[in-house]
């Protein structure tokens, strides 16, 4: 059942325009289906013509050039219909039936709160018709939707109404046509009771491009965010791409039951209601920089994923890596870059990297799938965002940009592969990818060893380094890899040293599996500061001194490179009493991280965010990753040692900062006041970590006087997770009842109290999945019960009597036939087990294998959970 990128065929038919018609209805949904088919010239005519359609679409009727088939002219293999005999151009009419009210995996054409809506990337298009439903068959589409008028008023479909018309039963119907030609996976569909927000927006050269966000009635008033993160998209991607909208209306449409966060059909994006609604009252900070990215994000892939589209799935980085880092340059522009960059090093360090080291590691473009669902990974995304940005740095701004309009003329309007997208990059800079290819191939996390040597009479100093990459499945042995490797050297006074050129930051070419490069005219001893930026996602290891790092740490010009020198030394300081803890020796913390972090607090000339993100320790998944075995009792233990014993010896500090960052006025989503609400809410946290009685009153008076969601969950959540078990309880009920109207804070309640490290949370989670509230037919319920406890609460799931572990196992098999795509993500958790001690290894395994031993396994999961058995 597996597919290989090396079994890759071009298309034999083509499909020129394709002509659909809707009839929605309560029980049985009607697609007919109208194709212009064409043989391709690469394939050519007399070979059979492939359709795709999944078992839940009944086909009623199949003609071809008027000529109802029978089932003797046709052979159906798993998901294909194959056509044996065809003329070289011809009309493909089909006739399904489909009940889409059922349809809870939530792929194809599927209810979401009473309205019809469609998800049909990767392969959800063959849930709704047999259809060759495959990314590199595009074609024009004109789509009929029709139905009651009363449930239904609005009929939505890509690119522009053309006509519509009315029956005297009540039924009304629209007509769509979208000029471009798209791939199946890029066709939408909605039809709901939904009202909206409209703008308009002038673009470069001067067509006004109607803007209109959907959504039901009571969230009317969460639409202004994402309408102003969508202009300002709009304008970004003129300004720094040269690309500008090419339809007159874009749509977005705000559904609650969805797998991902948004999906970028042409002209009518369907967005997850959790990354398009936004209101300082109901929406954290860290909601409204997602709206604003994921928004971005999904208008940007009009040109990086819908003008110039994949060749198959394999290629999907091709869009998603290109399109992650546009969107992550964007956020970056429009607030503080170091910020974004710290935020998304963070989950690639911690996440990817432990993909890159699970049983599921892939590269970003993969050599095989069983369901591509699985393929939509932080390594395909995150990774693949990273990869791009590694070649912006080979290249520099301009000579990508050069890259970038090379690409985008090139291959408009085609389905092309990364290959063809590093072969623009190439012949625009002139500059040799062939070894940097490598990044597409391999897998795994590159690792750098460095050392180095001064020479003080001959003012020399040579910086060698070591590159290795570890086995990952199927591929025993690595490559070496082209890694841009970007630096500096501090002198004693923590200045930079000029180097070449008069530049301060080199970016080395680090392309063999030993290297070494020499400074010359260095007059001391210098600090090198590697990797600046996280110039590639790779690990690096320098023996630093921890009075070395907190050297780096004030003094480093690159200000990532402060954050990540303070990382550096608080794991550094926390791997040592992890050991100490292991090995039953009392802890003590050495103060240098105290006076360190106390430095920092006092110094009011940073950026608030950055005093945030530096002041925070390395997460318990980071630490983890990091770990050989996990230790999940020692990391929490440790952790909360370290916390606490920085909360005692800056608590007056703390205070004082805590009060310093109050702000007065009205909420505002800017990086300066979320920087001062991250900055507060961090000492508060800290504070909270005494566990001192005035410190929780602090939390509740926080938590009674905010006029925003950030103060008030960050509260919440502070008492929530804390041993006041009584304050606990009464807060959680307060914020029950005050937000039980609102589905989106509802899912932060559960993930709060699913997110809870003290003993007996899994009791509460169980008992939260028979809240009213809660449903387990939608995602961001899931995501936000089953996804916090199993995924964000090591030190529960991984509970000793393996009660988290049966917990899950219960809940795949439940989730399997309902929704695989999201039982086969719920289930990353437990394919970890090798990082894990004996005894919970075999219990995450004897999961692994019940759930692989029973019947029925969708492919998703069986993909998994055999590959993590493997
Ligand atoms: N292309 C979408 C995005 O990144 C993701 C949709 C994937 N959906 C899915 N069911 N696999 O914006
Ligand atoms: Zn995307």
């Amino acid at each position: 059942n597996e597919i290989f990128l090396k079994d890759y065929q071009a298309p034999r038919y083509l499909i020129e325009s394709t002509d659909m018609h809707f009839e929605l209805h309560e029980q049985d949904t009607l697609v007919r289906t109208r194709m212009q088919v064409t043989a391709n010239v690469d394939g050519g005519a007399g070979a059979a013509f492939e359709l795709f359609g999944h078992e839940d679409v009944e086909l009623c009727r199949i003609a071809i050039n008027d000529q109802v088939l029978s089932e003797k002219d046709y052979q159906r293999q798993g998901e294909k219909l194959i056509v044996k005999s065809v003329p070289a151009s011809f009309l493909c009419e089909t006739l399904t039936r489909i009940q889409p009210q059922d349809n809870t995996a939530l792929e194809g054409l599927y209810k979401s709160d009473g309205m019809f809506c469609t998800q049909c990337e990767a392969e959800g298009f063959r849930r709704i018709t047999f259809y060759p439903d495959r990314p590199d068959v595009m074609s024009v589409f004109r789509t009929t939707v029709e139905a009651d008028k009363a449930l239904y008023p609005v009929l939505l479909s890509n690119g522009n109404p053309v006509e519509q018309g009315e029956s005297d039963d009540g039924r009304h119907w629209i007509t769509w046509e979208d000029p471009f030609p798209k791939p199946a996976y890029l066709f939408a569909l909605v039809a709901g009771d939904l009202e909206y927000i409209e703008d308009s927006y002038p673009t470069m050269s001067d067509r006004d491009v109607k803007l209109l966000i959907y959504g039901e009635a009571k969230d009317l008033d969460k639409l202004e965010y994402a309408m102003a993160s969508l202009k300002n998209a709009m304008r970004w991607d003129e300004e720094v791409y040269g690309r500008e909208y090419d339809l007159d209306i874009y749509m977005i449409v705000a559904v609650d039951f969805f797998n991902m966060g948004a999906m970028e059909n042409k002209g009518l994006n369907i967005f997850n209601t959790s990354c398009v609604l936004a209101h300082p009252k109901t929406t954290t900070d860290a909601g409204f920089q997602r709206v604003e990215g994921v928004v971005a994000h999904e208008y940007f892939h009009n040109w990086s994923g819908n003008r110039v589209t994949c060749r198959d799935w394999f290629q999907l980085s091709l869009k998603e890596g290109f399109t992650v880092f546009r969107d992550a340059e964007f956020s970056a522009d429009m607030n503080s870059r170091t910020v974004k960059r710290v935020e998304d090093v963070a989950l690639l360090r911690t996440a990817q990297f432990a993909e890159d080291a699970g049983p599921m590691a892939h590269p970003i473009r993969p050599a095989s799938f069983i369901e591509i669902s699985n393929f939509y990974t932080l390594t395909i995304y995150e990774k693949g965002a990273e990869v791009v940005r590694m070649i912006h740095t080979l290249l520099g701004e301009e000579q990508f940009r050069a890259g970038s309009d090379l690409y985008f003329e090139r291959h408009d309007g085609q389905a092309v592969t990364t290959d063809d997208f590093v072969a623009a990059m190439e012949d625009a800079s002139g500059r040799d990818l062939s070894q940097f290819r490598l990044w597409y191939s391999q897998a795994g996390t590159p690792e750098l060893k460095f050392s180095d040597e001064y020479d003080p009479q001959a003012h020399r100093y040579v910086l060698h380094v070591q590159q290795s990459c570890p086995a990952s499945p199927g591929q025993a042995t690595k490559e070496p890899m082209h890694i841009p490797l970007a630096m500096g050297l501090l002198d004693q006074q923590g200045n930079d040293l000029t180097l070449v050129n008069g530049e301060t930051t080199l970016v080395l070419d680090v392309t063999e599996a030993e290297q070494s490069f020499t400074f010359e005219n260095i007059q001391s001893r210098p600090v090198p500061s590697l990797l600046r930026g996280f110039s590639a996602p790779v690990k690096s290891h320098y023996p630093y001194q921890r009075d070395e790092l907190v050297f780096l740490m004030a003094n480093d010009s690159d200000g990532f490179s402060r954050w990540d020198a303070a990382q550096k030394l608080a794991v550094d300081i926390m791997q040592s009493l992890i050991h100490d803890h292991q090995n039953g020796v009392a802890l003590t913390l050495d103060p240098r991280l105290v006076d360190a972090f106390r430095a920092i607090l006092e110094d009011s000339t940073l950026d608030k965010a950055m005093v945030a993100k530096v002041l925070t320790l390395p997460s318990e998944a980071y630490l983890s990753e990091l770990a050989t075995e996990i230790d999940v009792d020692a990391i929490h233990h440790v952790r909360n040692f370290v916390r606490k014993e920085l909360a005692q010896g800056l608590e007056s500090i703390l205070l004082s900062v805590y009060e310093a960052c109050e702000l007065a006025g009205e909420y505002s989503p800017d990086a300066a006041s979320i920087a001062r609400r991250s900055l507060r809410n961090l000492c508060l946290s800290y504070l909270m970590a005494t566990e001192e009685a005035r410190y929780l009153a602090l939390a509740e008076e926080q938590y009674v006087n905010a006029d925003n969601m950030t103060d008030q969950s960050a509260a919440l959540s502070m008492v929530a997770h804390s041993r006041f078990k009584q304050a606990a309880h009464k807060l959680l009920e307060r914020f029950y009842k005050q937000w039980q109207d609102e589905a989106l804070v509802v899912n932060q309640w559960f993930a709060i109290q699913a997110t809870n490290p003290e003993p007996g949370t899994l009791a509460d989670v169980e008992a939260l999945m028979q809240h009213p509230a809660f449903d387990m037919k939608n995602p961001n319920k899931l995501r936000a019960l089953l996804g916090g406890f199993c995924g964000q609460n090591a030190i529960n799931f991984h509970m000793a009597d393996g009660s988290g572990y049966r917990f899950l196992g219960d809940r795949i098999l439940e989730l399997n036939k309902q929704n695989p795509q999201v039982a086969s993500r719920m289930l990353t958790p437990l394919t970890r087990w090798k990082k894990y001690g004996e005894a919970r290894q075999q219990q995450m395994k004897a999961q692994l294998q019940r759930i692989l031993d029973s019947d029925g396994l969708s492919k998703d999961v069986y993909e998994v959970v055999s590959k993590s058995l493997a």
